[in-house]
């Protein structure tokens, strides 16, 4: 209970969260409802009694599939909104937020819906909770180099209210080098660079050496595998390079919560952070990501603090307010 309180209490940031994985069982069954979207269960209890992953693609399909019901510009604000005040419930103070816009402009739902329901919904809490938020955009990797470029392009009317771009969905056959055109002129236009380099996939060790030498990523989200490489972590730890890693993400999807890749991250000087990933789906927010270290992993208030840090640490704030959590 002490150290509960203790991970309640910290100021925590969050790096990693897909906002299209915080649409939670109950509000999938309000909006399916308000949009009439069929959705494959009767009930949230039987929804969630259907989440069965065991892997990236077996979460993935699940996640696109119910991400139908976002249809509305209320929709996406509603979603952004029900997190941010989740987030603030547990202390954090700021979050970098994905989004999967080819997820919706594929269903036909336009870029600007999508992305003005998020933005109204961040100013709403930044302004009545006190949470500060930015957002970046992911391309999915399983879609053409093309079809990326073309978001990219939609973007830019938005710049001001995107602060980096990534990359998600599955990994298998998809490495970082598809995407070289799409990333250098994301750079060029302003954009901070981040990539999925998802655990225990094909070829992970050429992946991440891609994001490091041909894209030049500012972060890496997951890399949990750059421990099979003493030059890769060299690497990471001299450029100070911020790895978002997801423990509870990864009891699901390589059934391993990671702790140990985790402390063997910050034994080697590299900025480890945790993150919840897909928490509606996952069953957990940051705390309780938090929790699961300590009760399962054994981490100590010393290594909780140094993950926490190493967050404010490696996010995109400008210096000044990045100096003020700090
Ligand atoms: N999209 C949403 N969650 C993801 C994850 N954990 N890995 C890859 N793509 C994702
Ligand atoms: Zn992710």
């Amino acid at each position: 209970v002490r150290m509960h309180d203790f991970i309640q209490n910290l100021p925590k940031a969050e790096l990693h969260v897909h906002l299209e994985g915080t649409l939670e069982p109950e509000l999938s069954f309000a909006l399916a409802t308000r949009n009439g979207v069929k959705l494959a269960h009767d009930t949230p209890e039987a929804l969630v009694a259907a989440y069965d992953f065991h892997d990236l693609p077996s979460f993935l399909a699940i996640y696109y599939k119910a991400m139908e019901v976002l249809v509305h510009e209320a929709d996406f604000y509603e979603m952004t909104y029900a997190y941010l005040t989740k987030a603030r419930s547990q202390n954090v103070l700021y979050c970098e937020m994905f989004f999967d816009p080819q997820a919706h402009t594929s269903r036909g739902v336009a870029f600007d819906t999508v992305i003005r329901g998020i933005r109204r919904a961040q100013l709403q809490a930044a302004d009545e909770l006190g949470i500060e938020s930015q957002l970046v955009m992911c391309f999915l990797r399983d879609m053409s180099a093309d079809s990326a470029m073309q978001t990219l392009l939609a973007s830019l009317p938005y710049k001001s209210w995107i602060i980096g771009v990534g990359l998600d969905s599955d990994e298998k056959h998809n490495p970082p080098i598809k995407f070289a055109e799409v990333f250098a002129r994301a750079r060029t236009e302003g954009y901070k660079l981040t990539m999925h380099c998802d655990v225990n996939q094909l070829d992970t060790l050429v992946h991440i050496r891609q994001v490091l030498d041909v894209i030049g990523v500012d972060r890496i989200d997951h890399g949990i595998n750059s421990l099979e490489d003493s030059a890769i972590c060299a690497e990471i730890a001299r450029r100070g390079l911020g790895l978002t890693i997801c423990p509870v993400s990864n009891r699901f999807v390589v059934q391993n919560l990671t702790g140990d890749e985790i402390r063997r991250m910050l034994a080697l000087g590299m900025k480890a952070t945790v993150n919840s990933d897909d928490p509606a789906y996952f069953r957990a927010y940051l705390n309780e990501n938090l929790a699961a270290l300590v009760d399962d992993a054994g981490f100590t208030e010393a290594e909780i603090r140094q993950l926490l840090r190493n967050a404010f640490d490696v996010s995109w704030l400008p210096a000044p307010r990045r100096e003020h959590y700090l």
